[in-house]
């Protein structure tokens, strides 16, 4: 295992350990932690796991993860060139809102998880990550919109993005998801030149 892998992996065992959001927990089939390129340049962070990613542990495995995946094939990234992860890690039962608390909660350790992973992107799937990111922000106003935030002494690029599962039944939603995921391309190329020079 990489020194990467221990640390991510510790990160689960302290949540175990602490017994974080304990309700949720018994309620809950799997802690969901992420999956994907640890080392990736982009994370994508999302609400809290549904129905078929408690099943499976694993985060956007049900119907809005298969548009997220489609969305980020238009947009020249595979599943495996990018983390993806949730604030909330355990299923809220029938699929309710995660609560201020539980966010709360659970902001530390995905604090821990992207000082371990050290993205150059973070995009927000949805107002829950959002909020965390960029505060008393309203969505449809600055969706899409790159966004420099110094985050635990790192510069990073934030892009928040609407949810999927928001966009998947909306038309207008989703072309607008849509249109936000191409120039997500535009902007990963920028910051790539960048690197280049
Ligand atoms: N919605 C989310 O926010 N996260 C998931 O992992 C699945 C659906």
């Amino acid at each position: 295992m990489s020194d990467k892998q221990i640390l991510l992996e510790q990160i689960r065992a302290d949540i175990l350990n602490n017994n974080i959001c304990p309700d949720l927990a018994k309620t809950a089939m799997n802690l969901v932690m992420g999956s994907g390129d640890i080392n990736a340049d982009i994370v994508f962070i999302g609400e809290a796991p549904g129905k078929k990613e408690d099943e499976q542990g694993l985060p956007f495995v049900g119907a809005a993860g298969k548009f997220l995946d489609k969305m980020l094939m238009q947009a020249g990234l595979a599943r495996s060139d990018v983390y993806i992860t949730n604030i909330v890690k355990y299923r809220p039962p029938n699929n309710r809102d995660p609560s201020p608390e539980e966010k709360k909660t659970f902001w530390p350790y995905l604090v821990r998880q992207l000082n371990i992973i050290q993205p150059k992107i973070v995009v927000t799937l949805g107002r829950h990550s959002m909020e965390y990111f960029l505060p008393d922000q309203k969505i449809s106003a600055i969706h899409g919109q790159p966004t420099n935030v110094a985050f635990d002494g790192t510069d990073i690029v934030v892009v928040p993005l609407y949810h999927p599962a928001a966009a998947l039944y909306n038309g207008s939603l989703r072309a607008t998801l849509i249109d936000d995921f191409m120039k997500l391309s535009t902007i990963i190329e920028i910051l790539e030149k960048e690197k280049e020079q």
